[in-house]
């Protein structure tokens, strides 16, 4: 499964590409405005650091719109999967541009019927949001099951990024299910690296090796 980061923090991107974990980034106009950062600047230098698809949303609404804003956003740099909202327009944009070959994310996706539309648009990558739907009183996991059957069953490329990931049991259920991509906040990727036992080994290794005299170098 690949790892996303969810963010348009700089620091916390270079962080976790430093690790050699890192396969991607998503940004979304909120996260942008969260930054302060201007939008064109912050998302090259985003793609600077990281090889793997730097997501970009278009804020348009109508499908002309939406292209122009993808024109604009794809020459940024090579990386860049522009992202596109599950709409009409969206759909007919991300087909367009997908036909062109042009990475595409569909976002906002919060049924198995639009995971399906978004694969038969070509979409790149679709992007269920599990922690949005579980707000709403919603198991988003179960939608990633049904997408994960559907894609499936008809051999869809899509690849299903889990988005909208507030904790590592997400991470862990896609993962069980098969999900090709999750995207979650810098703080959930460390938060997957932990392990109260994995210390307390650390600590008990470390004080009987002392007790040795040794080193290694
Ligand atoms: C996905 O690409 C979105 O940027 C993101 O996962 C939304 O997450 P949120 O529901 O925590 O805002």
């Amino acid at each position: 499964m690949k790892f996303f980061a969810d963010t348009a923090e700089l620091d916390d991107i270079r962080d976790l590409a430093a690790t050699g974990l890192l396969d991607g980034v998503t940004t979304n106009p909120s996260l942008i405005a969260k930054s302060g950062r201007d939008f064109m600047e912050v998302t090259r230098e985003i793609c600077a650091i990281v090889d793997g698809p730097v997501s970009a949303e278009v804020v348009a609404l109508d499908h002309a719109t939406m292209m122009k804003e993808a024109e604009v956003l794809r020459r940024i740099a090579d990386n860049v999967c522009i992202k596109v909202p599950l709409t009409v327009d969206g759909l007919k944009t991300c087909k367009a541009l997908t036909d062109d070959g042009t990475m595409v994310n569909v976002t906002l996706c919060f049924s198995a019927n639009q995971a399906l539309l978004a694969a038969k648009a070509g979409a790149t990558f679709v992007s269920p949001f599990v922690g949005r739907h579980d707000d709403n009183g919603m198991d988003g996991m179960d939608l990633i099951r049904d997408i994960r059957l559907i894609y499936d069953n008809y051999a869809f490329e899509t690849e299903i990024l889990v988005a909208s990931v507030r904790h590592v049991v997400h991470v862990l259920e896609s993962a069980r299910i098969g999900a090709d991509v999750m995207t979650a906040p810098p703080k959930v990727i460390h938060a997957l690296f932990n392990h109260v036992l994995t210390d307390k080994g650390i600590d008990g290794f470390l004080k009987d090796w002392a007790s040795t005299g040794q080193s290694i170098l």
